[in-house]
C-alpha cells in the first residue's frame, strides 16, 4: 500500500520524506492556496525534487483545450509529475490523450463507481475518489472504494490505480487497505496520528525506566 502526503507544504513534505514511508504527494488548488506561495509552476518543481514517487498537479483550466495545454506544460516539469484533471468529459478526454503519450494522469474528484470505471477507460493512471466528502454527505465514503475495487478487479486490463482522497482518519487508511486500495493520499497530520497508540507510549516509558534500573549501555 503506497502513501501520498496531500499537502503543498515544503516543509510538511521535506520533514516527512524523512520518515522513509512517503511514495508521492498530491496537490490541489485549494492546497496550493493555503501554502501562501505565488509560484505555482516552481512550487511543483520544488516538490518534486524531494519526492522520487509521482507528484500530483492539478490543471487550473477547465475546457479541453486550455487543459491539454496546461496539462502538457504541467507533465514536463518532473518525469514524477501524475497530471491531475477533472472528473468531467472533458478531463476524460485530457485524460485519454496525455496517458496514450505516456503522461501519469490523476482523474479526481470521483464520487461514483460509475465514474471510476470512466477514468479507468481513459487510461488513468490514478483516479481519486473524495472519501471524507461523502462521508460528511453522509453517503459511505468507504463503501465506494470497496465498490471500486471490486469492479476493478474484475476487468485486469484496467490499470488505474485507487488513490483513496479526502483522508480525514487512521480508520480511513485502515479501511482503504482492507479493502485492498493501492493508495492513500494522506493530509500530514493524520499520518503523524498513524504511529500514535497509548500502549506503545506507555510500555516505551516502561521500558526506558527498567533500562535505567539495570545500570547498563548498549555503546
Ligand atoms: C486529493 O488529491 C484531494 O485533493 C484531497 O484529498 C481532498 O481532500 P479534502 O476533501 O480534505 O479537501
Amino acid at each position: 500500500m503506497k502513501f501520498f502526503v496531500d499537502t503543498a507544504d515544503i516543509k510538511e513534505i521535506e520533514a516527512l520524506t524523512e520518515t522513509g514511508l512517503l511514495d508521492g504527494v498530491t496537490t490541489n488548488p485549494s492546497l496550493v492556496a493555503k501554502s501562501g506561495h505565488s509560484n505555482f509552476v516552481e512550487l511543483i518543481r520544488e516538490i518534486s525534487s524531494i519526492v522520487s514517487g509521482p507528484v500530483s498537479a492539478e490543471v487550473a483550466a477547465t475546457d479541453y483545450e486550455t487543459m491539454m495545454e496546461e496539462g502538457k506544460f504541467l507533465s514536463k516539469i518532473a518525469d514524477n509529475i501524475a497530471v491531475k484533471v477533472p472528473m468531467t468529459p472533458a478531463g476524460l478526454r485530457v485524460c485519454k490523450n496525455l496517458s496514450y503519450d505516456g503522461v501519469m494522469v490523476n482523474v479526481t474528484l470521483c464520487f461514483s463507481a460509475a465514474q471510476a470505471i470512466l477514468a479507468a477507460k481513459a487510461g488513468a493512471a490514478f483516479v481519486s475518489p473524495f472519501v471524507g466528502r461523502l462521508d460528511d454527505i453522509g453517503s459511505g465514503g468507504m463503501q465506494l472504494i470497496s465498490d471500486i475495487c471490486q469492479v476493478y478487479s474484475n476487468y485486469p486490463d484496467f490499470k488505474t490505480e485507487v488513490l483513496v482522497a479526502s483522508v480525514r482518519s487512521p480508520e480511513h487508511v485502515v479501511q482503504a487497505g482492507l479493502l485492498g486500495a493501492h493508495v492513500a493520499t494522506i493530509p500530514p497530520s493524520v499520518i503523524r496520528q498513524l504511529f500514535k497508540h497509548p500502549l506503545t507510549d506507555s510500555g516505551l516509558a516502561q521500558f526506558v525506566e527498567d533500562w535505567k534500573k539495570s545500570g547498563q549501555t548498549i555503546l
